[in-house]
Parts: C-alpha cells; structure tokens; sequence
C-alpha cells in the first residue's frame, strides 16, 4: 500500500491536479506588494474608448443587458461581429447560427473543449501556449500533444506537427498571433496547417484575441483558408483590441453545427454574461478602423521602446510580430533560471515580468526566456527600462 492510498483524498480532482494559481494572478500578487510596476499580466493601464464605456453606462441605465441576456448573445454584438468579418476579412458570417457570445476567449476556449473532445482524444497545440490550453484540454479529460516553438525565430516547425499527428488526433489548438513569443503565422504556415487539418481530418480551434494587434505580418483568419469554413471555430475577444479585459466579452465563430457544440457546453458554464457590456461593445466594434489603427501604432512604439531597452539593459530580445509581449533572453545576463530571475526581479530593480518556462510541457525549452507586456503607457515603460538597466551595474 503507498502513502496516497492511505491518506486522506485530495480535494482538487485528478483533472486539475498540478494546475495551482495562474502565474499571473501570483506575479500581479507580487508586483502589488512590492509596489513593482507590472509587466508580468497582459492588461492596458488605460482603459478603452470613452464612447464606449459611455455606451455600457447607458446601457445599464437604459435597462439593457441588466437580466440574463439570450444565451447567444444580444442580436447588436452577434450582428456587429458577423460585420467586423465581412469588414476586416471578407467573411460572411450569420449572425443567428455562427456567432456565439462568451464570458472572455477563455470561456469559449473551455466550452470548444469541453464540447468537442472525448477522453482520450489527443489535442497538438504549439508551446509556449496561453495557461488556460493545458487546463482546459485537461478538463475534458483529453491529452494535450506540445510542438515547441524554438527560439530564435519561434516558427512552427511543420514536419514536427504533421509527426505529431497521430489516429487519437481530434484537434489542433492554435494561437495566432502567438503569446507569449509574438509569432503571426503566414499564409504559407496557415496553408500548410489547413492541409494536414483537410488530410487528416481535424479540427482547428484558433485563438485569435491579438488578431489586432499585429506590427509586422497580416493576421489571417485560418477559416478563411480553403476546406476550414467547416472545421475551424474561431475565437476572439474584445479586451484586448478595446483594452476593457476586465469586461471579459469573447465570441466564437464557426460554421453552424459547430456553434451549436460549443454552445451546448457555454450554456452550462456560464448560460450568459455581461450583458450591459455586450451592448457597449456592439459599439466598439463599429468604431470607425482608425481606431483600432491608432491602437496598433501606439502599441508598436511600446512595443520598440521596451524591445530597445531590454536590449540595452543587457537582454537577449525578440522583437514580436504581434501581441503586446516580448520575449526576452536573461541568459546574456548570465542568469540561468526565469522563474528564480522573475521572483527576485521586483526587490532588484522594482519590475515584474513572467516566466515563459509555465507555458511548457519541457520547461527546459524556455528556462531562460522571460515575457514582460508592453499594453503600458510611455512613461510607465521608460520608467520599467530605466530601473531595469540597473541590473548590470
Ligand atoms: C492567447 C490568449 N488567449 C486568451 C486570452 C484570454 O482572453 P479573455 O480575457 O478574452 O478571456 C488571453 C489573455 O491574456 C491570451 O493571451
């Protein structure tokens, strides 16, 4: 008899076993009790449009969105999603039976899972991957299969992912633009992916929630690829792109059987969520697209201010395509572990980031990449590259 069978049961189930506190929610812990600024999290120190949180006061005011809204989200955000893809990629989407509104990405990360996935089926995802992947291919009692991304390009390596297809194979989780290395997969690597996915006969859940913010490179909907209109569900989100992530409003888009899936799992997840905000972001997503331009271009001098000044500080940097991180490479520092470098950075030098190694299976792969977000206002950035040049002297 071993020690466990004697001993009392644990209370968190086998699924979830070894799934502690997100690091983020740990490192933002940390940066609130040393007062560190924090580019660990990925949230805007400033929040979204004013109209549009105007529009989320009317809305509550008006008696809007105050009681549970239709499981599928209001008609205004399903109808105005289904525009931003005819708009932004030619996609005609119907708003009654392809759209469906979610608490967050995350939600509809977990619901596609849970609805899609048998036990046992294995689900090939590229790492680093977003926390919540492992937990939630976990949750539906699937096996996750990695495909490393390598520095110092962090391209996917495309014989690796074809090999790692295998007849237990149901779906391919994939993330463009990536966090936390900030690859936007081309054409020819989506192509490719579209391919094995038609041979093979998987499905792709693709995370799009930075499709906006993409500096170098065009963000292209994998669904838009020939033979993926029917096996692709799409999500994204508004927190990122309108900077309110707070407000968690996600969407998925697919073909109608598969919102149909991946709503049957939503509705007893959550059933609906917020609901005066929906209507706000209906709005938001009508915002004429100098603004999601404007976005893009002052995220990208936070994007070459904090990249730059890694670099000087002494960093191994790789400048990201997309998303609002960088990678960073502690190594030339002549540090050798992130996590222990991530957990004494805040009494060093007053600066949080995260460690890229919680985004692997083989944390071996990332043991000395660090990830610190540039969604911060200049001054708050010069201040983090300032304090973190500090570290060679
Ligand atoms: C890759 C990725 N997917 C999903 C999310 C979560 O999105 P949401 O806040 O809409 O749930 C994040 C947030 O950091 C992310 O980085």
């Amino acid at each position: 008899m071993t020690g466990r069978e004697t001993g009392p049961r644990p209370l968190l189930n086998r699924r979830l076993a070894g799934f502690g506190t997100t690091i983020f929610a740990e490192m933002s812990a940390l940066a609130a009790r040393t007062g560190a600024i924090n580019l660990g999290q990925g949230f805007p120190d400033t929040d979204g449009p004013e109209e549009v949180r105007e529009a989320a006061v009317r809305a509550l005011r008006d008696g809007r969105g105050n009681q549970y809204p239709p499981g599928p989200g209001v008609p205004e955000l399903r109808t105005a999603i289904a525009g931003h893809q005819l708009r932004h990629y030619g996609l005609d989407v119907d708003p009654d039976t392809e759209v469906l509104v979610t608490a967050g990405a995350t939600e509809a990360i977990a619901a596609a899972m849970l609805a899609l996935l048998e036990p046992g089926d294995e689900v090939i995802a590229f790492e680093p991957y977003y926390d919540s992947y492992a937990a939630c291919i976990s949750l539906a009692g699937a096996q996750r299969v990695p495909v490393t991304l390598r520095a110092p390009d962090f391209r996917p390596d495309l014989d690796a992912l074809r090999d790692a297809v295998t007849p237990r194979t149901r779906l391919i989780l994939l993330n463009s633009p990536h966090n936390p290395t900030g690859t936007v997969l081309t054409r020819e690597e989506l192509t490719a992916i579209a391919e094995l996915a038609v041979e093979r006969d998987l499905l792709v859940v693709t995370d799009e929630v930075y499709e906006h913010l993409v500096f170098d490179g065009e963000h292209i909907p994998l669904i838009s690829l020939p033979g993926m209109r029917d096996r692709t569900v799409s999500i994204s989100s508004a927190g990122k792109t309108y900077s309110f992530t707070g407000w968690k409003v996600g969407w998925v888009t697919a073909a109608p059987a598969l919102v149909a899936a991946v709503r049957t799992a939503k509705q007893y997840l959550t059933f609906v969520s917020a609901g005066p905000f929906q209507y706000a972001i209906a709005e938001a997503l009508r915002l004429p697209d100098a603004y999601v331009t404007g976005v893009r271009e002052e995220l990208r001098a936070g994007r070459d201010l904090l990249a730059d000044g890694l670099a000087e500080a002494g960093f191994g940097v790789y400048r990201p395509q997309g998303t609002y991180f960088v990678t960073a490479d502690i190594a030339p520092l002549g540090e050798k572990d992130g996590t222990a470098f991530c957990l004494s950075l805040p009494e060093r030098c007053g600066v949080v980031a995260v460690p890229n190694a919680v985004f692997y299976d083989d944390p071996e792969a990332g043991r000395t990449l660090v990830r610190f977000a540039f969604c911060k206002r200049r001054p708050v950035l010069q201040e983090a590259v300032d304090r973190l040049r500090g570290l060679r002297a």
